[in-house]
């Protein structure tokens, strides 16, 4: 049971203030921390800052004291194994579907820190204790690491306006064996960057991919290619993009703008920007779009599964700010025939259960899951062990750079050391 809950302010890899939690049980003290997205969905469980003039305006001391005084006091004493009945008694407590008023930055890292203090009491792994929470322990894996290895958007510098291009080992024996593919494809780019681009090329964004001075968004899908035939993994390495549309669209005009962060706007509609999509996918191993259109354009997504479908590509298309890791948004995708793939974020829903309950809603209807971290993230590595439990075969966590990507990475290396479980994502295949 819950002895005592700590709360403090830290920092996230942005520099900004994060909350962090330390719960005490009898078998110890269990530790967890929230992550912080930039390109954020508007439909997203609530982030609560305190909009003072320090931090600019980015701290949380509100949230500190909505886990010490409100959701801490709710659930002293209750049971640590029992996470339905404690992530049941944070949204009770907080009375909104998610969050709106305590913050889900202050109920999250309490949900986590519980998943943490259940598996010790169980005197199990917390990858085994989240493959049991979620009914999966049958099917628990390690993923294949979609690497974001280019960054754009809101994560960079530059001029380029997709936010991430990923490649995916999936032709990897094993996990040990994709991050061995990542890190050399990665180095590999970085040598044709410097060459094409020259010096400043190969800085790297928010995630730990280079920021090259491009906005030609169809470049780096050359470049990367590139790499990957010079690193000899052609046919076993995939591209994963993140175009986060939602960061480039007009409501009024229904437009996108390609180059919106660049002097001179390059407006398209959605039906051209599907047609875009479509070449790049002929052209290029690409097996994964996320967010290819805002996040409420559900009629767009729907136009471009279909064509996907139809023309018999493998491409998987994402919802991430599209369904906010909600069953509710979820739902309304399967409905609208919207995505075949679910992006889970655990702080877009603001517990564990909603997570695991937003990923077998989206199961029933066939979607792959891919687990996701935060751009703004901390050296918790909790999401390495939620994928491995859930066993959705698929994970992005950044390039092979920077250590609160690399923290995932290297959980996933010692998870697979440990078990031996089985890798991949049985859809893609070398
Ligand atoms: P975010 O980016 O964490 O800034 O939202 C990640 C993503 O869009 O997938
Ligand atoms: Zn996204």
């Amino acid at each position: 049971t819950i002895q005592s809950i700590k709360a403090r302010q830290i920092y996230d890899s942005r520099g900004n203030p994060t909350t962090e939690v330390d719960i005490t049980t009898k078998d110890g003290m269990f530790r967890a921390a929230c992550p912080s997205g930039a390109s954020t969905g508007e439909h997203e469980a609530l982030e609560l800052r305190d909009g003072t003039s320090q931090w600019h305006g980015k701290s949380v001391f509100k949230a500190i004291k909505n886990i010490e005084e409100v959701f801490g006091p709710a659930v002293m004493g209750m049971d640590v194994t029992d996470q339905k009945a404690i992530d049941a008694k944070l949204l009770e407590t907080d009375g909104t579907p998610h969050f709106s008023n305590y913050g889900a930055n202050a109920a999250l890292p309490i949900s986590m820190a519980v998943a943490r203090a259940g598996a010790a009491a169980l005197g199990k792994p917390l990858y085994a204790h989240l493959g049991a929470l979620s009914g999966r322990t049958d099917v628990m894996r390690t993923p294949v690491p979609c690497m974001n290895i280019i960054n754009g958007g809101k994560h960079a510098g530059n001029a380029l306006a997709p936010q991430e291009y990923m490649i995916a080992p999936f032709g990897a024996k094993d996990f040990a064996e994709a991050m061995r593919m990542g890190s050399e494809v990665y180095h590999h780019l970085k040598s044709i960057l410097k060459k094409a681009y020259g010096i400043g090329s190969t800085s790297v964004g928010d995630e730990g991919g280079f920021a090259p001075p491009i906005n030609n968004p169809r470049a780096p899908l050359e470049v990367i290619m590139e790499a990957v035939k010079v690193a000899g993994y052609e046919g076993k390495v995939g591209i994963c993009m993140d175009t986060a549309a939602s960061e480039f669209y007009n409501k009024e005009t229904k437009m996108y703008n390609l180059n919106f962060k660049g002097e001179e706007a390059n407006w398209i509609s959605g039906a051209e920007m599907a047609d875009m999509y479509m070449e790049w996918c002929r052209e290029f191993p690409i097996i994964s779009i996320e967010d290819p259109f805002d996040e409420n354009d559900f009629e767009s997504f729907a136009v471009l599964l279909a064509k996907v479908k139809a023309a018999g590509l493998p491409t998987q298309i994402v919802g991430d700010d599209l369904t906010v890791s909600q069953a509710e948004r979820v739902q309304d995708a399967i409905n609208k025939k919207a995505c075949n793939s679910l992006l889970l974020k655990v702080n877009q829903v603001g517990t564990v259960t909603g997570a695991i309950e937003a990923t077998l809603l989206a199961m029933s209807d066939d979607w792959s899951v891919m687990v996701s971290h935060r751009s703004g993230e901390t050296e918790d590595v909790f999401i390495a062990d939620l994928v491995c439990g859930l066993g959705t075969g698929q994970i992005k966590t950044g390039a092979p750079c920077r250590s609160e990507r690399t923290a995932k990475l290297n959980q996933m290396l010692r998870i697979e050391e440990e078990t031996g479980m089985p890798f991949g994502f049985d859809s893609w295949t070398a």
